[in-house]
C-alpha cells in the first residue's frame, strides 16, 4: 500500500510488438477510452521505434509512457543501444529494468541491471525493477532469497535511490497463463517491503507491482491484495478491451482505505 488510500500503477509492456502505425491505432483508441481515474496511473511501454510517435499520440491524455530497456551510459560506442538521455528527450517517464527476458535471453547480469537502474534515476526516469524466481528456484523454496538478492544488488550501491517501483514477476508465470496465487503474491510483496526497509528505503513509498499472466479475469483478486500496488501486464496489454478492463478494476479499488 502506498499512501493513505489505495493507488495503482497499471503498466502495459508491449514487448517486441506493434509497428509505428499499429502503435498509433492502439494508442488513439486507448486515449479516447481512458479518461483517467483518481488513484490510477496507466503507463504504456512501446518498442523504442514507436516511442516518438507514441509520445505525440498520448500528449495531453491520461496515458504515460515507459521504455522497456535502456543502456547506462549517456552516449558512446554501444552499437544498437539506447541511452537514458535519449529516452528523456522523448517524454518517457518510466523504464523497465531487469525484465527476466533481458536477464535470461540477453544475459543481463545483476551488475548490468544495477548500472541501468542507477542511470535511470540519475536521468530523471522512474525505473520499474523486475525481480522474480524461476520454476526450479520456487520448487526449492528459494524465491524469497532470490528476490532479496536481486533487490539488494541494485540498491546497495546507491546512497539515496529516489523514486522507483518494483515488479514481482515470477519467471514461471510470464507468458505461460500460470498466475501465482494471490495469497502467495501478497506474501512475497510483504517480504519485498521488509527487504526495502532493511535497505533503508521508505518501503511504503515504493509501488510494488505484480506481473505474470495478468488478465482481466485474475486482476481484481491480485490487485485487492494489501501490498499489490499495480500490475505489469504483457500479453493482455496488447488487447485494449482487456487492458482497459484491468485499469477499470484498479479504478474501482483505488482510494479504498485498508
Ligand atoms: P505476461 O508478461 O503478462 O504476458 O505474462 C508480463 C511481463 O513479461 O511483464
Amino acid at each position: 500500500m502506498v499512501g493513505d488510500g489505495r493507488s495503482y500503477l497499471i503498466v502495459g509492456n508491449w514487448k517486441m510488438h506493434r509497428t509505428v502505425s499499429e502503435t498509433v491505432e492502439a494508442l488513439l483508441e486507448l486515449t479516447q477510452r481512458w479518461k483517467g481515474a483518481e488513484g490510477v496511473k496507466v503507463v504504456i511501454c512501446p518498442p523504442f521505434t514507436a516511442i516518438l510517435i507514441a509520445a505525440k499520440t498520448v500528449a495531453g491524455s491520461e496515458i504515460r509512457l515507459g521504455a522497456q530497456n535502456l543502456h547506462w551510459a549517456p552516449e558512446g560506442a554501444f552499437t544498437g543501444e539506447v541511452s537514458p538521455v535519449m529516452l528523456q528527450e522523448l517524454a518517457v517517464d518510466y523504464v523497465i529494468v531487469g525484465h527476466s527476458e533481458r536477464r535470461i535471453l540477453f544475459q543481463e547480469d545483476g551488475p548490468a541491471v544495477a548500472k541501468k537502474f542507477a542511470a535511470a534515476l540519475e536521468n530523471g526516469l522512474l525505473p520499474i525493477l523486475c525481480v522474480g524466481e524461476n520454476g526450479a528456484e520456487r520448487e526449492a523454496g528459494r524465491q524469497g532469497q532470490i528476490v532479496e538478492e536481486q533487490i539488494r544488488e541494485v540498491l546497495t550501491p546507491l546512497k539515496e535511490p529516489g523514486k522507483f517501483a518494483i515488479a514481482y514477476e515470477p519467471v514461471w508465470a510470464i507468458g505461460t497463463g500460470k498466475t501465482a496465487e494471490p495469497e502467495d503474491v501478497q506474501r512475497m510483496h510483504g517480504h519485498i517491503r521488509t527487504i526495502l526497509g532493511k535497505c533503508g528505503v521508505a518501503a511504503g513509498q515504493v509501488p510494488i507491482l505484480y506481473g505474470g499472466s495478468v488478465n482481466a479475469s485474475n486482476s481484481a483478486s491480485l490487485l485487492s491484495q494489501r501490498d499489490v500496488d499495480g500490475a505489469l501486464v504483457g500479453g493482455a496489454s496488447l488487447r485494449n478491451d482487456e487492458f482497459l478492463a484491468i485499469a477499470g478494476q484498479a479504478a474501482q479499488l483505488a482510494g479504498r482505505k485498508i
